[in-house]
């Protein structure tokens, strides 16, 4: 029996899912397929269609069907329901069941080069409130860590993750204004807008100047792989993480939703590089 997989979503013929999820059903022994199921909004009632009478095992949504997927579901992983976002959606038994893995594989990209990095003297900034964030936010919340701070540029976005709270982590709403000022005292800062993206490169959302030297820079933002403020960081001596580090292991956790296997990824991430770089 053929594994059948794909992705959702408008435009995705760049998109690197096929390419990962193929390597994991390499490295998993399992005879499979990953398609890229195309569709502009007005077409995507058929898309869904064409994947149910084909009994497809499983997919993955991205932009913009994050939010719309839900209306064609049966069921909610309670944290997507309180996300407002779906991004894998596993075929239980003929009933779709819609999850969300970005914030929990974001997390799993940190700990694996900084073990140590979320523990209860962790304060973090995070730059930007928008879907990215929220899931990330809503991962953070569930580590015991000292302050979740978020700075973006319309606050009152950034207040609704206030809602979100859980646990005994701490957390304030800052512009970036203040946030440069205090940025010393975040030992990870994670920039999740759209800033400093290809063709874009030289953008940056905030200064670094007042950085920590060992704090870790983080930037999901993977097309470039370094980005303007991963150089910045660099050059004040702080480390770097790479946003596409985050992509491989949210796929890793939907993989492990579709399939049960938890597929060691950390050797990937070289080779995800090598990928995007065209290589
Ligand atoms: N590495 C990964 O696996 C991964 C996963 C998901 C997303 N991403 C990347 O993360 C980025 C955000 O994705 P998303 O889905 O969260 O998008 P989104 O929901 O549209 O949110 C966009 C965020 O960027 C901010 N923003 C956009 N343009 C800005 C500007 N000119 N100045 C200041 N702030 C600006 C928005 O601020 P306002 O709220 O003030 O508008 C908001 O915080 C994208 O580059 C995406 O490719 C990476």
């Amino acid at each position: 029996m053929v594994l059948r997989l794909g992705l959702i979503g408008h435009p995705i013929s760049h998109s690197l899912s096929p390419w990962i999820h193929n390597e994991f059903l390499k490295i998993a022994n399992i005879q499979g397929e990953y398609k890229l199921y195309h569709g502009k909004p007005e077409e995507l009632s058929d898309v869904l269609k064409h994947l149910r009478e084909i009994e497809i095992d499983g997919f993955n949504v991205t932009v913009p069907y994050k939010q719309t997927i839900m209306d064609y579901i049966d069921e909610l992983d309670p944290e997507a329901e309180q996300l407002g976002a779906v991004n894998t959606v596993v075929n239980e038994n003929g009933k779709w069941k819609g999850y969300s893995t970005d914030g929990e594989g974001y997390v799993r990209s940190i700990q694996r080069p900084f073990p140590q990095l979320l523990n209860r003297d962790t304060s973090i900034l995070l730059l930007g409130a928008g879907g990215a964030a929220r899931g990330i936010y809503r991962a953070l919340m569930k580590e015991q860590l000292k302050q979740v701070d978020i700075a973006n540029r319309s606050i009152e976005k950034a207040k609704l993750f206030l809602n979100m709270q859980l646990g005994n982590s701490k957390s304030a709403v800052l512009s970036y204004n203040e946030a440069e000022k205090q940025l010393m005292n975040y030992d990870l800062i994670i920039q999740t807008t759209s800033v400093g993206m290809k063709p874009a490169v030289d953008e940056q959302i905030i200064s670094l100047e007042n950085v920590k030297k060992d704090a870790v820079v983080s930037d999901i933002v993977y097309q470039p792989i370094t980005t303007a403020l991963h150089q910045e960081a660099l050059s004040r001596g702080a480390k770097i993480h790479h946003g596409h580090a985050m992509l491989l292991y949210q796929a890793q956790l939907a993989f492990e939703k579709w399939t049960g296997i938890d597929i060691d990824a950390e050797h990937l991430v070289e080779k995800l590089e090598n990928q995007l770089r065209g290589e």
